[in-house]
């Protein structure tokens, strides 16, 4: 295998155990062997194996003199599992192929070194942009203690998220639901505002997929018999709320709205990622509730710009995927899929249907 393809089938890897592996970051890995029989592994829900220890389980014998290709950088310290660089030098890796270097603490260059010193051959870097988007949660939680913020709303072709009066399920078809919910079940926690606990009262689980119920927390007071129960109240300003958050685990979190509080994540910067389902539905009033309540920006010069990074069709709705425009210095630069008039991207950097799209961010 080259390291081209050898690394894609480890991000492969990764992405099919993606929302299972939480608070540990999704990796795969992919060994072959010097007579050229491949072997590979993926993170195992905590407290089980790593992506790395899988391979080299499955490889046997077979793991020495043998090439590995990893996403992520092999842990060095002891934690529910046993180091990964470790096994690979038991187990006579000659030669490891990195994607990219794990900024937890813990890890952070000693995987490498260790490799290293033992006499394996290491290169980095391979598809290492590929890797940074699919891990942009868990690079953001390892490096500023806060979980990476997707903001995902539902309307209508003229932007708006519900009726005059306050009714607004279901605006979207079944697909659109469909994938919401695999994109709650790859969050580790759920926010929403107290209006939509009243006006909704959803039960924010997971359901149409298989998957973890997130974390699910209501900004305000729960209602007495909510469905939402049992949820965490918070109360306090929002980067507070993203602390705590972190403090807790949380890798990915979902805001889920209404609009008051997608106008105050947006307008506070603290959206890292952004998913609009839109229907071919018109409310055709300017009565109905907004996508964001609150001030806008006061003159075009202030309208905040982003890039879009995917857009798909789901059913009779669309999906678009936006991401703030300045390059972030976990994701990088923002790549950017357009549609012919077939509705194919034209230009595919791998992100358009979901089934398609790199993992990581949803
Ligand atoms: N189409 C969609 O995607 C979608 C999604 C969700 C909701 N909705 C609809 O949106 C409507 C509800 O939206 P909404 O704007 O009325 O309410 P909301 O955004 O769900 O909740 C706003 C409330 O959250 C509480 N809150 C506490 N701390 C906050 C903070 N730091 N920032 C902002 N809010 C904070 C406040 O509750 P207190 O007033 O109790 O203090 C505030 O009134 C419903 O009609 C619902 O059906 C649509």
């Amino acid at each position: 295998m080259n390291d081209t393809e050898a690394m894609v089938q480890a991000i492969e890897l990764a992405a099919s155990v993606r929302g299972a592996t939480s608070p540990n970051p999704w990796v795969g890995c992919v060994i072959e062997s010097t007579d050229g029989r491949v072997f590979t592994g993926a993170t195992e829900p905590p407290g089980g194996r790593h992506a790395e220890v899988v391979a080299l389980d499955a490889a046997g014998d077979a793991a020495r003199g043998a090439t590995a290709w990893v996403t992520l950088e092999p842990c060095a310290h002891i934690g529910r599992t046993g180091p990964c660089a470790d096994a690979m030098i038991h187990a006579g890796i000659a030669r490891a192929v990195i994607a990219l270097a794990d900024p937890d603490e813990r890890v952070s260059g000693q995987g490498i070194a260790r490799l290293r010193d033992a006499g394996v051959d290491v290169s980095m870097g391979e598809q290492a942009d590929a890797v940074r988007t699919q891990l942009a949660p868990y690079l953001k939680h390892r490096t500023t203690g806060r979980p990476w913020v997707v903001l995902k709303l539902g309307a209508s072709l003229d932007g708006r998220t519900a009726a005059p009066d306050g009714t607004s399920q279901w605006i979207t078809g079944g697909a659109a639901r469909a994938d919401a919910h695999m994109v709650r079940a790859e969050s580790d926690a759920i926010v929403v505002g107290a209006g939509t606990v009243r006006a909704d009262d959803p039960s924010l689980t997971v359901r149409h997929v298989e998957g973890r119920d997130p974390l699910r927390v209501v900004l305000g007071t729960i209602p007495p018999g909510a469905k939402v129960a049992p949820a965490v109240e918070f109360r306090g300003e929002l980067p507070d709320l993203l602390d705590d958050l972190g403090r807790r685990g949380v890798l990915q979190c979902l805001v889920e709205g209404g609009a008051t509080v997608a106008g105050a994540f947006h307008r506070a910067g603290l959206v890292d990622h952004y998913i609009f389902y839109v229907a071919p539905a018109i409310f055709g009033g300017d009565d109905a509730r907004p996508l964001f309540a609150g001030p806008a920006a006061s003159t075009i010069a202030d309208v905040w710009r982003g890039a879009i990074t995917g857009v798909s069709h789901l059913g009779g709705d669309l999906r678009i995927d936006v991401s703030p425009i300045t390059p972030s210095p976990i994701t990088g630069p923002v790549p950017v899929v357009r549609l012919t008039d077939e509705g194919e991207p034209a230009e595919a950097p791998g992100i358009d249907h979901p089934q398609d799209r790199p993992e990581g961010i949803r």
